[in-house]
């Protein structure tokens, strides 16, 4: 099985940029394309709540931005961000609009890391999260 502790370490890396004074949710993700190159990114929350983006999609909107369209896998670290600031790790399987929209463009088979309170994660498949997916 792939070892894909070096994905989910960017996944923790990128949660420390988190802008998530609502909820004190912090989330990082990273997105590794087929070519090897990775995109990372965090929640972005907004005053109007609505307007928040989730971690996940901003990496998935940085790597298409830039012409990425083939990935192979995304890991996901999500954290409770304590009044002292200091992060506990929760477990953050991604959210329905996220798995939609990874489908925009992710195969079925697409790794979904997801980081666990002990600091391991599970591997599951995007397929497995967002079965009988719409599409045009
Ligand atoms: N969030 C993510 O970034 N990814 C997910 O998959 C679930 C939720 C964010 C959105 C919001 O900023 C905070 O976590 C609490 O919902």
């Amino acid at each position: 099985m792939t070892d894909y502790g070096f994905l989910i370490e960017e996944a923790r890396k990128a949660r420390e940029y988190s802008y998530s004074p609502y909820s004190h949710f912090a989330v990082g993700a990273a997105l590794l394309t087929e070519g090897g190159k990775k995109y990372t990114g965090c929640n972005v929350e907004n005053s109007s709540y609505g307007v928040s983006n989730c971690a996940e999609r901003t990496a998935l909107f940085k790597a298409v931005s830039e012409g990425e369209k083939e990935f192979s896998a995304i890991a996901i670290a999500g954290a409770r961000v304590l009044s002292d600031g200091s992060k506990k790790e929760v477990f953050c399987p991604p959210c329905g609009v996220c798995r939609q929209a990874l489908s925009e463009f992710c195969k079925e088979d697409l790794s979904v890391i997801i980081g666990k309170e002990d600091g391991t994660y599970m591997v599951t498949a995007l397929k497995e999260l967002l079965p009988l997916k719409f599409g045009l």
